[in-house]
């Protein structure tokens, strides 16, 4: 994408560039650049293996506890370089991860959980802030602030992994399938609470099998398959491109399907940017 940016370096939100990730032998991406401007949602799409995560695990340090790691590339957010990165100086750098299947300390409690989460906070001050922000937006945490998080339901347990990430003031969000295994009513609550949070003025990364979802909250998109990205553009775009539609959102147009047709005409044009490997 050709995308001039009139900000100064300092004011850039993710950059990702040229980015190849292997875990021992196994090549996981390959090539992969995206940018993630400030105050935006930018949604990652793709299949099962496609390297979602991975691309996840690559910004937030994390890729070491997986065997894997950085083979090629850079990742810079707000002008500082992140690959290479040690987890906690990502987090310092205001950038955190909510890891796939929600992963809440299950023996610990509500209160316990969002304690953890605060000690990637700025400070005391910053945390006690951020405890009032998590729950306004997640009330049922303070009702159930005792409870251990594993007896929270499933839809409960990913508001407290939304709420352990946010209690350390992130400046930019990655989160890796919030919806994932959530019944519809649940998908949408957290996907309001995900623009909710961009409102606030944090820049979400989200990772989505749920590609109906991911392109309503998102600006721009790219889609992932093997590694590599194959399709990146603005999410109504791609929203309306008859590939996407066809594979990643179960649509089949009919035939003579006038809307269709003018959808047709639109994802012809030039808006989206192709890679071939
Ligand atoms: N710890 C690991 N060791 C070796 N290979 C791995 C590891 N984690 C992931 N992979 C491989 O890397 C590739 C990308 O996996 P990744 O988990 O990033 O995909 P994903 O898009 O998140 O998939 P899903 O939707 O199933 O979560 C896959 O081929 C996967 O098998
Ligand atoms: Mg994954």
């Amino acid at each position: 994408m050709d995308v001039h940016d009139p900000r100064p370096p300092g004011d850039s939100g993710l950059v990702v560039r040229d980015l190849a990730v292997s875990y021992g032998p196994v090549l996981a991406l390959r090539g992969v650049s995206l940018d993630v401007p400030r105050g935006s949602v930018v949604a990652v799409l793709g299949g099962n293996g496609a390297g979602k995560s991975t691309l996840l695990r690559a910004v937030s340090g994390t890729l070491r506890f997986h065997r894997g790691g950085i083979t090629s590339g850079d990742i810079a957010f707000g002008g500082k370089r992140l690959s290479g990165a040690a987890t906690s100086a990502v987090v310092a750098g205001g950038v955190v991860q909510v890891p796939e299947g929600r992963r809440v300390f299950a023996r610990m409690t509500v209160e316990e959980n969002l304690r953890a989460g605060a000690l990637g906070a700025p400070d005391r001050r910053a945390a006690a802030e951020a405890r009032r922000e998590v729950l306004t937006l997640f009330p049922v945490l303070a009702e159930r602030a005792g409870q251990r998080a594993g007896l929270l339901s499933g839809g409960e347990q990913q508001m407290l992994a939304i709420g352990r990430a946010l209690m350390a003031s992130p400046r930019m969000l990655l989160l890796d399938e919030p919806t994932l295994g959530l019944a519809p009513m649940m998908a949408a609550r957290i996907a309001d609470t995900v623009r909710e949070i961009n409102a606030r003025g944090t820049t979400v990364l989200l990772v989505e099998q749920n590609a109906a979802m991911a392109l309503t909250l998102a600006s721009h998109a790219y889609v992932l398959e093997v590694g590599e990205v194959v399709l990146s553009g603005p999410a109504a775009e791609l929203a309306a491109s008859d590939e996407v539609r066809r594979r990643y959102l179960g649509i089949e147009d009919a035939p003579g399907d006038l809307a269709a047709t003018g959808r047709a005409a639109a994802s012809s044009r030039p808006v989206l940017a192709r890679w071939s490997s």
